[in-house]
């Protein structure tokens, strides 16, 4: 409350000073400029000419942690669909801005190293112009160069967990670098989380494939069949969206648009290791949903973590075999599962727990579970020994 007040009475104090500067950012209220800044203790933002995309700071449950990001604007469940500072959150919104500097669009807060920054090396930053376009690209070019121009840097090619229409996740062939969407930790931390979707040649078959942890593949799309990926027919060109598959001698890519100029969409990879599309029109109360994949939530590899089951037909979908707790406590309960579980009480004979109790370990049996598919197995004479 009191920290709400304070920032109340420095926007009355800064309020001259905010209206001359935003007179100076309606010139192009679509683009930074070197004369012009995001300020984030007045928490501006610049909004794409069609009005449809919006950047600026936002904060997801914890007050103490802010981001730069773009979101779909006029969307009553807001999207988030890029972040600039996934893992270095700005602490004192007070002092961040969003500046050109040194060549580069860069994040800064008073007296400290740059919070992020494009890191490309361009011209004289006088000329330099950050652009968010209607297609919710952010372009950093040269402002003699034209709108339409791929510029020094762009969103579009450092995705986070969000694909848009007419962005894509590649695979360049001369570089061999991947694109990865990446989940975000929770929903309410944009850091990378556990699960990436990325384009993998396999030979010359190149399917798009969903990993836990970077290391282990639990999805496949399989090989696109010159109509559709085969294991996911319905990732395909319909009525809605226009999927189109690009594999030519430099990279290989999916990228897709709506033929409705009207709708809205989005491919996101979700704290739940699942991918979704989903689409938006005038007028609806939410998201739409196309179709998601793996279709089962239990398909997704370590979803509820260690000493952790899954349950298709249960919700929460996680919980601990019993005698276990949830691990990190404030993490299960905002779906991130991850962290597995814990023994609630240390074994008296096999661990280093008391044994004034008197009582015995033993094995308990787990009917009707499946085994995590890098089981290992340990041979017994029977269920006594
Ligand atoms: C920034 O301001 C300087 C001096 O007023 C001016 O010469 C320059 O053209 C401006 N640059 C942009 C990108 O507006
Ligand atoms: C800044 O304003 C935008 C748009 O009004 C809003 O969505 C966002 O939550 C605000 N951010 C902060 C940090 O208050
Ligand atoms: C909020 O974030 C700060 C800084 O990262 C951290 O120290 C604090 O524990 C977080 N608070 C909550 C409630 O998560
Ligand atoms: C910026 O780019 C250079 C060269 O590509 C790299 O060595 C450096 O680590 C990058 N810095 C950041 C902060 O990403
Ligand atoms: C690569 O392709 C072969 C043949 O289609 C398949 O058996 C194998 O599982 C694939 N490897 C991966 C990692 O998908
Ligand atoms: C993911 O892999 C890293 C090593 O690459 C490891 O340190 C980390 O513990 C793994 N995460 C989980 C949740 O197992
Ligand atoms: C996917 O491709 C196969 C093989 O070309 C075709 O038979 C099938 O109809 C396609 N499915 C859809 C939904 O387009
Ligand atoms: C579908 O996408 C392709 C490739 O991006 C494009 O060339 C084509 O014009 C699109 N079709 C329609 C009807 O929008
Ligand atoms: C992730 O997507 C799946 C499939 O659509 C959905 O069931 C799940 O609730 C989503 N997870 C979150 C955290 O929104
Ligand atoms: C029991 O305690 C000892 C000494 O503190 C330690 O070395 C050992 O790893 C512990 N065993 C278990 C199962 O926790």
């Amino acid at each position: 409350m009191v920290m709400k007040n304070a920032r109340c009475c420095m926007f009355c104090v800064l309020f001259f000073l905010c209206f001359s500067i935003h007179l100076n950012l309606s010139e192009g209220d679509d683009s930074i400029t070197a004369n012009q800044s995001l300020s984030g203790s007045l928490n501006q933002t610049i909004v794409s000419a069609g009005q449809t995309f919006e950047l600026g700071f936002f904060t997801r449950g914890n007050f103490s942690r802010y981001y730069v990001g773009i979101w779909y604007k006029n969307v009553i469940q807001q999207a988030i669909v890029w972040v600039a500072n996934r893992e270095k959150p700005i602490s004192d919104i007070n002092s961040a801005e969003l500046k050109i500097l040194d060549g580069n669009l860069v994040l800064v807060v008073k007296s400290q190293d740059p919070i992020w920054s494009t890191n490309v090396s361009s011209t004289n930053s006088n000329s330099l112009v950050a652009t968010l376009n209607d297609d919710g690209n952010l372009v950093l070019r040269d402002g003699s160069e034209p709108r339409s121009s791929e510029g020094f840097w762009q969103s579009f090619d450092h995705p986070a967990d969000t694909l848009l229409p007419g962005a894509k996740i590649a695979y360049d062939k001369r570089t061999k670098a991947k694109q990865l969407l990446i989940s975000w930790k929770n929903s309410e931390d944009p850091a990378p989380g556990l699960f990436s979707l990325e384009l993998d040649p396999n030979g010359s078959q190149y399917q798009y494939i969903i990993k836990w942890n970077r290391t282990r593949q639990y999805w496949t799309s399989g090989a696109w069949n010159g109509h559709n990926f085969s294991l996911v027919p319905e990732m395909t060109r319909n009525s809605i969206f226009n999927f189109s598959y690009v594999d030519n001698i430099n990279e290989a890519y999916l990228t897709y648009s709506l033929y409705n100029p009207e709708s809205i969409s989005k491919l996101v990879i979700n704290v739940s290791g699942q991918i979704k599309l989903t689409s938006w029109w005038q007028g609806a109360e939410d998201w739409n949903s196309a179709w998601s994949q793996p279709r089962l939530q239990c398909e997704v590899y370590g979803y509820c973590g260690a000493f952790g089951t899954c349950n298709q037909n249960s919700s929460p979908y996680c919980s601990c075999l019993r005698g276990f707790k949830p691990k990190f406590e404030n993490d299960w309960n905002l779906r991130d599962y991850s962290g597995g579980c814990v023994r609630e009480i240390v074994l008296p004979q096999c661990g280093n727990g008391s044994t004034s109790t008197g009582k015995k370990d033993k094995f308990l049996q787990n009917p009707q579970v499946s085994l995590p598919v890098n089981s290992q197995t340990v041979i017994a004479g029977s269920a006594g020994e």
